[in-house]
C-alpha cells in the first residue's frame, strides 16, 4: 500500500491545488515567484483562522482596539522605524550563472548561527566571513543552487538588500513620490496609537491589533506558502507601564500558546525559542519565537517581542498617564502571527492517511471550528427526485444555520466521502429511501469512517454540540 507521508510536502501542496485550497499566482502566465492565490477553501480555512483569533485577542477582550490602516504609507515611517537602514537581507550572486541568493541561505545553512553574525558584516565577501567564522566554512556544500557550481559565491562581495517593496505615488515621478509597501502591518498600528487614544481614552494596560497584507521582497521565497513576497499578518502591540513588561511578556506567551493549541496544530511539533541577544531584530529587546517542526524543518511560525519604548519614541509619542501621573511614553509587548504560516502548520498537523482499508484514505483532521466546510449533504442517489427534495430541504436549513455548508452529489457516494475527507470535512450527510419512511439520515464520521443514523430534527443540534 503506497503511502504519501513520505514526501509530505509534495502530498499537502498537490491537495491544495487539487481540492481548491491554494495555487501559484498568476499560474496562466508561468507564476510569479514568491506569490500565492488562495481559492475558496484556503479562503474559508484563512478566515476560521482569523476569526479564532480576532474572538481570542480582540472582540472577547475589553481593553483591545482593531484597527484597519493603509498598506501604503509614508516614507517617514518607515524611516523613523529604522526599515530603510536596516530591513536587509546579505545577497550574493554567482560568478558563472549570476543567480542572487541570501548569504546566509548558501549552502542551505539557514538556521546556522554564523550567518546571523555574517549580517553583522555587512558588505563583506562569504570568504572574509568564512575566514571570521571558519566553523561555518567547513561546510563543502556552498554551491549554486542553479549552476552548481561550487564555491561560486565566494568572493563576490555581499550587499545588503533591502526587502521593501518601493512604489511612486502620484503622477510625477521623482524621488519624493516614493513610497513603501508595509513590510508589517504594526507600523500601522503605531502611527494610529494617538488616533485611538484621543477617540477611546483607553487606560494603560491596552492594545491595538491590525490584521492585514504585508509585503517583503524575499530574495529566496520557498517551501510553498512558507516563505513569501505578500502574506498576511495579525498583529498586537499591547501598551504598558514600562515596570510591567515581564508580567505581560510571559502573559502573552500563555495565551500565544492557549490559542495554538485551540486551532489544531500538533503541539508536539511546537517549541518556544528565547532567540539570543545577538540575534535580535532592531527594535527587539527580547523575542521568543514560536517554532513549528514543517517537513522542511523547524521554523519559525510566530514571533513575540518586547520592543520597549523603540517605535513610541522614534514617532515622537507620548502618553497622559492619569494613574502613573503626567507624560509617560508606555512600553510595547508585541504578540506577531502570520497567517500563512498558521494555515501551512495545520495542514500539516490535519493530514493524515488511515491505512486500515484496501486503499489509503488521505484526511484532513481539522478541528469542526476550524474545518472549512462544516459539513456536506447528498441524496444518495443524484437522479431520484424525492431524494434529492428531501436533501435540498435539509440542506437549506444547515446552510442557514452553519453557513459552511456544501451541497455534493458529484460522483458515486464513495467518491464523495473521498472528496470530502480530502477537504477534512468533519460530516457528511446522506439522505436515502429510508429518510423518505423515518424522517433520519446517516452522517458520516470523517475520522472513524463510521455512520450513525440520526433524526433530521436532531442534526443543528448534534452538529452545535460537536463545534464548541
Ligand atoms: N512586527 C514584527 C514582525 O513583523 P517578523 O518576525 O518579521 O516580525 C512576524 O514577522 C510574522 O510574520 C512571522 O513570525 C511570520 O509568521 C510572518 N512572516 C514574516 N515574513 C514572512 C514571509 N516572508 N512569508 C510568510 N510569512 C512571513
Amino acid at each position: 500500500m503506497e503511502k504519501h507521508t513520505d514526501n509530505l510536502m509534495e502530498t499537502i501542496t498537490s491537495l491544495a491545488k487539487r481540492r481548491g485550497f491554494i495555487y501559484q499566482g498568476s499560474e496562466i502566465y508561468g507564476g510569479l515567484a514568491g506569490t500565492w492565490d488562495y481559492g475558496p477553501l484556503g479562503v474559508a480555512l484563512k478566515n476560521n483562522i482569523k476569526d479564532s483569533w480576532r474572538k481570542k485577542f480582540v472582540s472577547s477582550r475589553h481593553d483591545m482596539y482593531e484597527v484597519d490602516a493603509a498598506i501604503l504609507m509614508h516614507p517617514g515611517v518607515w524611516q523613523a522605524s529604522g526599515h530603510v537602514d536596516t530591513f536587509t537581507d546579505p545577497l550574493v550572486e554567482c560568478t558563472k550563472c549570476k543567480k542572487r541568493v541570501r548569504g546566509d541561505h548558501v549552502g542551505g545553512n539557514i538556521n546556522a548561527r554564523v550567518p546571523f553574525e555574517y549580517i553583522e558584516l555587512k558588505t563583506k565577501s562569504l570568504k572574509e566571513a568564512a575566514e571570521k567564522f571558519p566553523e561555518w566554512a567547513e561546510q563543502d556544500t556552498w554551491e549554486c543552487p542553479d549552476c552548481g557550481t561550487k564555491n561560486s559565491f565566494i568572493d563576490n562581495p555581499a550587499r545588503q538588500f533591502n526587502m521593501m517593496f518601493s512604489t511612486k505615488i502620484g503622477a510625477v515621478e521623482d524621488s519624493a513620490s516614493t513610497v513603501y509597501l508595509r513590510p508589517e502591518t504594526a507600523q500601522g498600528i503605531f502611527v494610529n496609537f494617538k488616533n485611538v487614544v484621543d477617540s477611546f481614552h483607553p487606560k494603560l494596560p491596552f492594545g491595538i491589533a491590525q490584521i492585514g497584507k504585508a509585503f517583503r521582497n524575499e530574495i529566496t521565497p520557498r517551501d510553498f506558502i512558507f516563505r513569501v513576497r505578500e502574506f498576511e499578518q495579525m498583529e498586537i502591540e499591547y501598551f504598558i507601564r514600562p515596570d510591567d513588561w515581564q508580567k505581560y511578556f510571559e502573559y502573552f506567551k500563555d495565551e500565544m500558546m492557549e490559542w495554538i493549541d485551540s486551532i489544531g496544530f500538533d503541539m508536539t511539533k511546537v517549541n518556544e525559542l528565547e532567540v539570543p541577544k545577538d540575534d535580535l531584530a532592531h527594535y527587539s529587546e527580547r523575542t521568543v519565537d514560536f517554532e513549528f517542526e514543517y517537513p522542511f524543518g523547524r521554523k519559525e511560525l510566530f514571533g513575540l517581542a518586547y520592543r520597549g519604548s523603540f517605535d513610541l519614541n522614534n514617532h515622537k509619542l507620548e502618553y497622559i498617564d492619569e494613574e502613573g501621573g503626567g507624560k509617560i511614553t508606555p512600553h510595547v509587548i508585541e504578540p506577531s502571527f502570520g497567517v500563512d504560516r498558521a494555515l501551512l502548520a495545520l495542514l500539516v498537523s490535519a493530514y493524515k492517511e488511515d491505512t486500515s482499508g484496501e486503499e489509503v484514505r488521505p484526511y484532513l483532521s481539522f478541528k469542526p471550528h476550524i474545518a472549512p466546510v462544516i459539513c456536506s449533504v447528498s441524496p444518495l442517489l443524484k437522479n431520484k427526485p424525492e431524494l434529492v427534495d428531501k436533501a435540498r430541504i435539509i440542506y437549506g436549513t444547515l446552510k442557514d444555520e452553519f453557513g459552511r455548508v456544501m451541497w455534493d452529489d458529484n460522483g458515486n457516494i464513495g467518491k464523495r466521502y473521498r472528496r470530502q475527507d480530502e477537504i477534512g470535512t468533519p460530516w457528511c450527510i446522506v439522505v436515502d429511501f429510508d429518510t423518505l419512511e423515518d424522517d433520519s439520515v446517516t452522517i458520516r464520521d470523517r475520522d472513524t469512517g463510521t455512520q450513525e443514523r440520526i433524526k433530521i430534527v436532531e442534526l443543528a443540534s448534534y452538529i452545535k454540540e460537536r463545534l464548541s
